[in-house]
């Protein structure tokens, strides 16, 4: 598998907060079944400052600490940006970094309030020959009021990442609902740990795509964690990659969208062997 949503980087952001915990999370990625790791801290102008020479300075000090450690993750650049003026100036400049450098580029937009012109934001964004990949939408408190925005952003050619525990329930009810919704609609071209440290937010993508896998099949949770983080990796357009599968679900059950996003659902917990069946054929597949 491929994770390309991890605040790894130690000491960076409010992700891995040292080089202990940084090995650790490496490690429990690798006996997920993960091969590479896109290092992306935030880039959040008056809160996080990071910028791209410094992210690829600590990707390459990060793999040198786990190749000395045995540790067989292969990491390459990436950053969690969030919405800001001059975004496709900062890309060309390289303060900005894409995912390893290709042509898909993480979009964080603020969580509690909804941006003003996303539309616009995205369209400029494209235009300059970029792929959006909108960040977790299922985790934004506005996700109601924007959802059909959000489809027609994903028809448009936006990508959307949806992060492995909202799967899991690990965000809630509300989260969990809205994860499904996008799932079934074909909506959903990757899913990331957005790991922050080992314990409380860890590196969790084969929970995620077990998941996934119970409600829509597993080749399209092998699209979810590999197909299409892989293409990302060589850059590929995404017109070479498959598209979202679209479907109820691999139970066949709808989802409808409730009044409030607080709606009832039921995703269907996998069984504890059904899970470790379907984790151990992943890691064969993927290693
Ligand atoms: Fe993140």
């Amino acid at each position: 598998m491929i994770d390309l949503h991890c605040h790894l980087l130690p000491g960076l952001d409010d992700g891995a907060p040292n080089l202990a915990t940084a090995l650790t999370m490496a490690r429990q990625a690798v006996e997920q079944g993960v091969t590479h790791v896109a290092c992306t801290p935030h880039i959040l102008p008056g809160v996080y400052h990071n910028r791209g020479p410094g992210i690829r300075n600590a990707t390459r000090s990060l793999q040198d600490a786990l190749d000395h450690e045995g540790i067989p993750l292969q990491l390459v650049t990436g950053a969690d940006v969030h919405m800001a003026p001059n975004f496709v100036a900062g890309l060309k400049s390289g303060e900005l970094l894409t995912l390893a450098d290709s042509r898909y580029v993480l979009v964080e937009p603020p969580h509690n309030v909804a941006p003003p012109r996303l539309e616009q934001f995205f369209f400029n964004l494209m235009t300059a020959g970029y792929v959006p990949v909108l960040t977790h939408p299922e985790r934004l408190s506005w996700i109601l009021s924007r959802y059909e925005i959000i489809k027609k952003l994903v028809q448009s050619g936006v990508w959307i990442q949806v992060t492995a525990g909202s799967f899991t329930g690990a965000f809630g009810r509300t989260t969990l609902y809205w994860a499904v919704q996008l799932l079934d609609e074909g909506c959903v071209h990757l899913i990331a740990s957005d790991a922050h440290d080992a314990e409380r937010r860890p590196p969790n993508l084969a929970a995620g795509c077990d998941a996934v896998a119970k409600r829509i099949g597993a080749q399209e949770a092998e699209h979810l964690v590999f197909t299409r983080p892989m293409g990302i990796l060589k850059d590929q357009p995404p017109s070479s990659l498959p598209g979202p599968f679209r479907g109820a679900g691999a139970d066949g059950e709808s989802v409808e969208i409730p009044e409030s996003s607080g709606g009832r659902l039921d995703l269907g917990r996998p069984t504890a062997r059904g899970v470790r069946g379907f984790s151990d054929r992943l890691r064969r597949l993927f290693r």
